[in-house]
């Protein structure tokens, strides 16, 4: 008999259901928040409540589009955290009410390992290819840049982190700080397309080991702006293309300088990586050019899996539901992964 998961994704802003038969995409729905625009970051409260708008709706999407009914799941799935509360009430809630009254098992599932076991989404169409293990994944995204070792689908460790500001914060910061809009990423990678990354020099961080920090790289960028401003109000509207070109190689000089050394010290040379920040495509290209040189074998996310999404939460949750996890409904959702 197949498996069928339903994943439900609400942790930030967007709401999103997606579904899985033995482990083949059959769904993937997200309903992005705008509200948040004219705010440039987003609002918990109001994402919130945009969840609770779309979240029967999505659902209900996910599986036409997916042909299965509700009585044919074998799991429900959701994001317990880490994220926003109010947003994970939301899908938290809705899974359990939806587990209750189908009679169905739901399995909890930790945002993060969504993330890092994304490639393993199948699609009827594609060639699929997925990592073994172990395999290293660079995890990016507005809360989050790790270096995490994998072991197996449900054995990961973190080899190294953040000590400050996550690096989808640093472009999303600047980007606003510099004027550009929000969020900051795909309207950074986009400029940076056209200009020329060896123009300006940013500080870089000396953080012992593997973890990483990006608070510094950013201060750095706005002193320098703030100053040239000064002697040349039309400074950022005539350089924008090189600042940004500029400003994300160093970002990408960061995150490669610290993956490097991980795959030499574990010896490991599957390389995945994941997270909004992961649809950059100056990252993209690193890692591949990286990987060309050291050997590495390297397995990059469809753009449509690197942001949140529930198909990552319907795998990861398959991959418990396997295991014959199966979690309590007085489960609460977790803002922080250290309280998973
Ligand atoms: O994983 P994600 O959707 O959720 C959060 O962690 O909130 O990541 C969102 C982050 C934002 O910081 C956004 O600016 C960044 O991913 N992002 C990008 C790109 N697309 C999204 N950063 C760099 N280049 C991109 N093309």
């Amino acid at each position: 008999m197949s498996d069928i998961i339903l994943g439900i994704e609400s942790s930030c802003d967007d709401t999103s259901a997606a579904v899985i038969k033995d482990g083949f995409l059959l769904s993937n729905v997200i309903a992005s928040q705008q509200v948040h625009k004219d705010f440039g970051g987003v609002v918990p409260e109001l994402a919130s409540r945009a969840h609770e708008v779309n979240i029967v709706p999505v659902v209900s999407q996910a599986l036409e589009k997916a042909g299965v009914k509700p009585e044919e799941l074998s799991a429900i799935a959701f994001t317990r955290g880490p994220g926003l509360l109010g947003s994970l009430l939301v899908g938290t809630s809705f899974a359990k009410a939806f587990g209750l009254s189908l009679g169905k098992p739901i399995v909890m599932v930790n945002h993060l390992q969504g993330h890092i076991l994304a490639n393993f989404v199948k699609q009827y169409d594609k060639e699929n290819r997925q990592p073994s293990f172990p395999y290293l994944c660079l995890l990016v995204s507005g809360g989050n840049s790790q270096i995490v070792k994998v072991s197996s689908p449900l054995e990961f460790e973190i080899l190294g982190q953040t000590i400050d500001d996550a690096v989808g914060e640093a472009f999303d910061k600047c980007s606003k700080m510099m004027g550009l809009g929000y969020p900051g990423g795909p309207i950074i990678d986009r400029l940076a397309k056209q200009g020329n990354p060896d123009r300006f020099k940013f500080a870089k961080p000396h953080i012992q080991g593997l973890d990483y920090s990006f608070s510094g790289v950013k201060t750095s960028l706005l002193y320098f702006v703030r100053d040239e401003m000064e002697k040349d109000p039309q400074f950022m509207e005539n350089n924008k293309e090189d600042i940004c070109a500029s400003f994300q190689k160093t970002l990408i000089d960061i995150l490669l300088d610290k993956l490097v050394k991980a795959a030499k010290q574990t010896g490991i040379k599957e390389i995945t990586i994941g997270g909004g920040v992961s649809a950059n495509s100056g990252l993209r290209e690193r890692i591949e050019m990286e990987g060309k040189k050291r050997g590495w074998n390297t397995y990059l996310p469809e753009f449509k899996f690197t942001t949140d999404n529930a198909a990552m939460i319907a795998i990861a949750g398959y991959f418990h539901y396997l295991a014959g996890e199966k979690t309590s409904l007085d489960v609460a959702p977790v803002s922080r992964i250290a309280d998973f």
